[in-house]
């Protein structure tokens, strides 16, 4: 979930708690959510939809990334496999400018140069990201969750008394369906399973139509089958979406993936299909110790 959504989304249940919609003061000052602030519009015309060049990100002496260049192209499903510590969420802090790196560039396109820009500014010009653990509205209904993430870019006050057009209808329709979620509509989002918590939330990223989504171990704590759809939820996104998806699950891999970056040590160590990589020396001594 985006920071600012994030907000929006506690003024909204508070405001409901307080049963005054009306006459609550608050809102409004914090609604900057979805609000561009110029900084070029989107160019892939070259191709790639995001550039790393050269990334290093150091903690205290110890190099997170370590030069790290990789690029992907608009409509691509990458996956990024690597173990433990080799820089996946680091990568991914740089990406939506929770972290700046010590150096390199962060291109969106080829002309929007994400190291200049907020991390709400990198969220509304279409980067979305899903965190490892779900966060959604546990206390608001599914339907709520994708209708709040729908019209967060309107402002927390103005989207009290927005009311859906019969499209914006369709669309959550149309979402409920893609995620598994239509029969559960009316549920709190509380009271659903691990598995459709992350599918909501990927719903919620969904419907604010990010150009790139970036996804931290998507699949992590689901069940075979709900791993099974996940996996085929993404394949649906290709194409229309650019996708990143940092994963452990090999056999998710290896059913979504067409080309898989390995990363290690902060940088990338092979790229290829799933069975180019897994066959590369190099590849097997990270997974199996040297
Ligand atoms: N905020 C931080 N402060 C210090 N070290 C960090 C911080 N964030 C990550 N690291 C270190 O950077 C390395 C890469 O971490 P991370 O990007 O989380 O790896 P991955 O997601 O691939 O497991 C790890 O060694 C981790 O301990
Ligand atoms: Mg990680």
């Amino acid at each position: 979930m985006t920071p600012d959504l994030m907000k929006a989304g506690a003024q909204i249940r508070r405001a409901r708690d307080e049963k005054s919609l009306v006459e609550n003061g608050s809102g409004g000052r914090q609604a900057s959510y979805g609000r561009l602030h110029e900084p070029g519009t989107l160019d892939v015309s070259h191709g790639a939809i995001l550039y790393l060049d050269d990334i290093t990100v150091s903690f205290d002496g110890f190099k997170a990334l370590n030069a790290l260049s990789l690029s992907i192209s608009a409509g691509e499903l990458r996956c990024i496999i690597g173990p433990n510590g080799a820089g996946k969420t680091t990568m991914m802090d740089v990406i939506t400018g929770k972290t700046r790196p010590d150096l390199g560039h962060a291109y969106f396109g080829s002309t929007i140069d994400l190291l200049r820009l907020r991390e709400n500014e990198i969220a509304s010009i279409g980067i979305g990201r899903k965190f490892q653990k779900p966060t959604v509205f546990e206390q608001l209904s599914v339907f709520e969750n994708l209708e709040l993430a729908l019209r967060a870019d309107r402002g927390v006050r103005a989207s009290m008394f927005f009311r859906l057009s019969g499209e914006q209808l369709d669309r959550i329709g149309e979402m409920l369906t893609l995620i598994h979620l239509k029969d559960s509509a009316q549920r709190n989002a509380g009271l659903l399973s691990h598995g459709q918590k992350q599918w909501l939330e990927i719903g919620m990223l969904l419907m604010q139509d990010p150009k790139l989504l970036l996804l931290d171990e998507p699949v992590a704590g689901m069940t075979d089958e709900e791993t099974e759809r996940t996996a085929q939820l993404f394949l649906t996104l290709k194409g229309k979406h650019s996708l990143m998806v940092v994963e452990h699950d090999m056999s998710f891999i290896r059913t979504i993936s067409e080309k898989v970056t390995v990363l290690c040590d902060g940088a990338v160590l092979a790229e290829g299909t799933l069975d180019e990589v897994q066959a590369d020396e190099r590849v097997i001594e990270v997974y199996l110790g040297r």
